[in-house]
């Protein structure tokens, strides 16, 4: 049941968004409006933009956009009815329990508790005796108890069932546990353990809630399932947004933190006392994932295998870490070993040592151009000086580049001058590219509405026509019923739209307005963005109605279209006729 609108227009009254927003987002005024770097995705330049007019924000870069409580629920990571309901409580205005729906955060809460009973299991089971074999295995890999008990480590026994029947035990639903991806539904419509025969580490956010695991096989049993078993993205949980012992190391991460590809090396580099490191969960690492970097620390050593895999996730690593203003150094382990084997060979101190000498991020690059390029030779050289140049103009800062311009041109005994010209001369594409590129980002608020409404692209006429509908009875609410007595929803071609417009109309004929935070309930933040966009854009300046019944006309003629072109079986003729005929009723009904 929907929180009535009264109730929400009072809570939004109370809470100023400016001022609700201030703790997150430092706003400047520009014109009517305010802006500021937007605190939903990384970026240089401000395109997130409050409009006080009507208590709505929209951010030109990432798309996201809706009202105060869209904005609470983004940040402080709650749906949409606990964010009104958070502001609420802030407020003083109580709202009846039973009179909203909160199921979806009774779910999170009982997948936690699944996550929770399912850890305490695995780790139960791997410190019994049954559970031997994978004890002697890690003990035999190098953890000792304290550093297996700190993680909450376990095992999950060789059975389809075993978890299942504990939890069901513990009066958890089937349903519930497949929410929270512990178990899974075979074809045949059976449910079995997705654990089973493996080594497990539980995955803690920061907030200290387990929201995953991840299950490594036995070595040489790795052919059914993989090596590693993870959990799916679920309501509590999303791969690309944590990092693995985050909740360890951002208490020791002020300065640096190491970012390392596996579980095992950063349980066991945290076992050696560097407790500063993470690693990314087997996904490519991702903005996200920065993201969260960026609250905690100031520098990210990436620590990567030396082979191709570990080469190329550096790169990747580098280009969503440049946008964030870290600091980046990189280590190659070296000997093709990874960082577990290499500290459990050579020890902490040359571990430490390695940490060191690691590199700035365009060293790492320039180092890895020149594999495989023989500069003894003169056409080898100008290869590698070519590379060099296009590494170079990617740096921003002046002063590092004319250093390697120097070093560079010393070294490979070319004129310094030379060299700085072709620099200096592909900086100035690169910047060109970059600025059109994020120009084409942040003006283009329409190529973000095809993504939220990827009907649009079928149905580009009648799709332009229904935007210009809302935006127009968003603006003007006193035109809501001479749009509903001419336009029933079923007219609308895009389901999003039609979606947006039936509840307006619905909510109209119950007697009320279209409060664009009413429709918070039903929509997603991406979706909000959408409506604030619409409700901003100068559709309808001048002289609305007659726009309104313009859009609707062609948004009917659009519907006929479709009718015809859908009629495969009439003749030629009759499709001739046909469409004549809709085209006198347009230009009759104007
Ligand atoms: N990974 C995964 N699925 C796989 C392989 C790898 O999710 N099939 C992820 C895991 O998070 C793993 C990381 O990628 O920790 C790195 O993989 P790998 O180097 O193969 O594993 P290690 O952690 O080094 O494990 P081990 O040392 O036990 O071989
Ligand atoms: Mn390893």
């Amino acid at each position: 049941m929907a929180i009535p609108e009264e109730i929400i227009s009072e809570i939004k009254n109370r809470n100023d968004i400016e001022t609700v927003m201030a703790p997150y987002v430092n706003l400047k005024r520009r014109g009517k409006n305010l802006v500021g770097l937007c605190p939903f995705h990384n970026e240089k330049t401000p395109s997130f933009t409050v409009y006080p007019e009507n208590d709505s924000f929209y951010c030109f870069g990432c798309g996201v956009g809706g009202d105060v409580f869209t904005f609470t629920s983004l940040i402080e990571n709650l749906d949409y009815v606990n964010a009104i309901r958070l502001l609420a409580e802030r407020s003083g205005i109580s709202i009846d329990d039973n009179s909203y729906d909160n199921s979806m955060q009774k779910l999170k809460n009982t997948i936690y508790d699944i996550n929770k009973e399912t850890a305490r299991f695995f780790h139960n089971y791997l410190m019994s005796p049954d559970g031997k074999w994978a004890l002697d295995y890690l003990v035999g890999r190098g953890l000792s108890v304290s550093t297996i008990k700190h993680f909450g480590l376990g095992a999950a026994p060789d059975s389809w069932d075993a978890l299942l029947k504990h939890l069901k035990a513990k009066g958890f639903s089937i349903n519930d546990m497949l929410q929270a991806n512990v178990i899974g539904k075979s074809q045949r419509g059976t449910f079995y353990d997705r654990f089973r025969k493996r080594v497990v580490f539980p995955i803690i956010n920061i907030r200290g809630n387990v929201v995953a695991f991840s299950g490594r096989a036995m070595p040489g049993e790795d052919k059914s399932g993989g090596k590693y078993v993870n959990t799916s993205d679920t309501p509590v949980y999303k791969k690309s947004d944590n990092l693995f012992a985050m909740n360890f190391a951002k208490k020791d991460c002020a300065e640096r933190i190491i970012l390392v590809e596996g579980n095992m090396d950063v349980v066991s580099l945290h076992q050696a006392g560097f407790t500063n490191t993470v690693a990314a969960l087997g996904t490519a690492f991702t903005p996200e994932q920065a993201k969260l970097l960026t609250k905690y620390t100031k520098e990210v050593v990436l620590m990567l295998d030396a082979d191709a895999a570990g080469q190329k996730a550096v790169r990747r690593a580098g280009e969503v870490l440049a946008d964030t203003g870290l600091k980046v150094r990189v280590v190659l382990v070296p000997d093709g070993k990874d960082p577990d084997e290499y500290i459990k060979k050579n020890g902490k101190e040359r571990f430490a040592a390695l940490l060191e000498g690691a590199v700035s991020e365009i060293e790492y690059k320039l180092l890895t151009a020149v594999s495989g390029i023989d500069t003894e030779a003169a056409d080898g050289k100008v290869k590698y000086l070519n590379l060099a140049a296009e590494i170079l103009a990617q740096t921003p800062d002046i002063i590092t580049r004319d250093i390697y311009i120097g070093r560079l041109s010393e070294k490979y005994g070319i004129s310094s001058t030379t060299f700085k010209a072709k620099v200096e001369e592909l900086r100035k594409k690169y910047v060109r590219q970059e600025k059109r590129k994020e120009i084409r980002e942040v003006i283009s608020p329409t190529r973000k509405s095809g993504e939220v409404n990827p009907e649009k692209r079928s149905f580009p006429k009648a799709a332009a026509a229904e935007e210009c509908i809302i935006a127009i009875l968003l603006q003007h609410p006193d035109l809501i019923q001479k749009a509903t007595q001419r336009l029933p929803s079923e007219k609308f071609l895009t389901s999003l739209n039609r979606k947006i417009y039936s509840i307006v109309s619905e909510n109209f004929e119950s007697g009320k307005g279209v409060d664009f935070s009413y429709l918070g309930q039903f929509l997603s933040p991406a979706e909000m963005g959408y409506l604030v966009s619409l409700q901003n854009s100068d559709k309808g300046e001048r002289n609305p109605e007659k726009v309104l019944y313009d859009c609707i006309s062609s948004l009917l003629f659009e519907n006929d279209l479709k009718t015809v072109k859908q009629s495969g079986d009439m003749s030629v003729e009759e499709w001739a006729d046909n469409l004549a005929n809709i085209i006198k009723n347009k230009t009759k009904g104007n």
